[in-house]
């Protein structure tokens, strides 16, 4: 064999090695390293799925940009709706499957004597928490997601401005 032929079988075996290797390198920890990743990137989107579901709304709201441009006239409308297949929202008026809501707004949880409210209202109410807008804001959003244990079964106004509409139109009951 010459010089030259030992060179180009040198070069080829060494081509031949490197592609081979590589490919059975791939074959065995790529699929893994793969799947590990998937597997990561599954567990993480989960994670910021689950922390989207519990928080839902951003951490910071600007309920006065929000309640600026509200609407207590869709609000209204939204409230004789739905709303008043639990509540009722006169002055005096009887309490339903849910406790009346007049003056409900910016008024203490539970803020009716007289309606048997869950546990978790009541706890609320222990707590000092006043449904403030952004209180009302977050709950009406999903209420058994924002106070677990809540009676209120009632998936909620997802939509942002119907929200603030109804608010709205709760500020008014007084
Ligand atoms: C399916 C019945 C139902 C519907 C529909 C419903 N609610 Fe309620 N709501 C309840 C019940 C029951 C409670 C008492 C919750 C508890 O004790 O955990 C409640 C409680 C509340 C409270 C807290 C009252 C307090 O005194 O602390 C507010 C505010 C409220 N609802 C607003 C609304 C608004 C606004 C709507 C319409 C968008 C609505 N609810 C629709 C049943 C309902």
């Amino acid at each position: 064999m010459s010089e030259l032929e030992k060179l180009v079988i040198a070069i080829s075996t060494a081509i031949f090695l490197l592609v081979f290797s590589d490919n059975i390198g791939r074959l065995i920890y790529g699929p893994i390293y793969m799947v590990r990743k998937a597997g990561y990137n599954i567990a993480v989107q989960d994670a910021s799925r689950v922390i989207a579901q519990a928080t839902s709304l951003p951490q910071v709201l600007d309920m006065h940009a929000i309640m600026s441009v509200a609407d207590p006239k869709n609000g209204e409308g939204i409230f004789k709706k739905v709303c008043t297949l639990c509540h009722n929202g006169d002055k005096g008026g009887p309490n339903k499957v849910g406790p009346n809501l007049w003056a409900v707004y910016n008024g203490p949880a539970a803020h009716k004597d007289d309606f048997s409210y869950s546990e978790a209202i009541k706890a609320r109410r222990v707590s000092g928490i006043m449904w403030s807008e952004e209180e009302l804001y977050r709950f009406l959003y999903s209420p058994k997601q924002y106070v677990s244990g809540t009676k209120m079964s009632y998936v909620g106004v997802k939509n942002d401005k119907d929200r603030a509409d109804v608010i709205a139109y709760l500020e008014t009951l007084k």
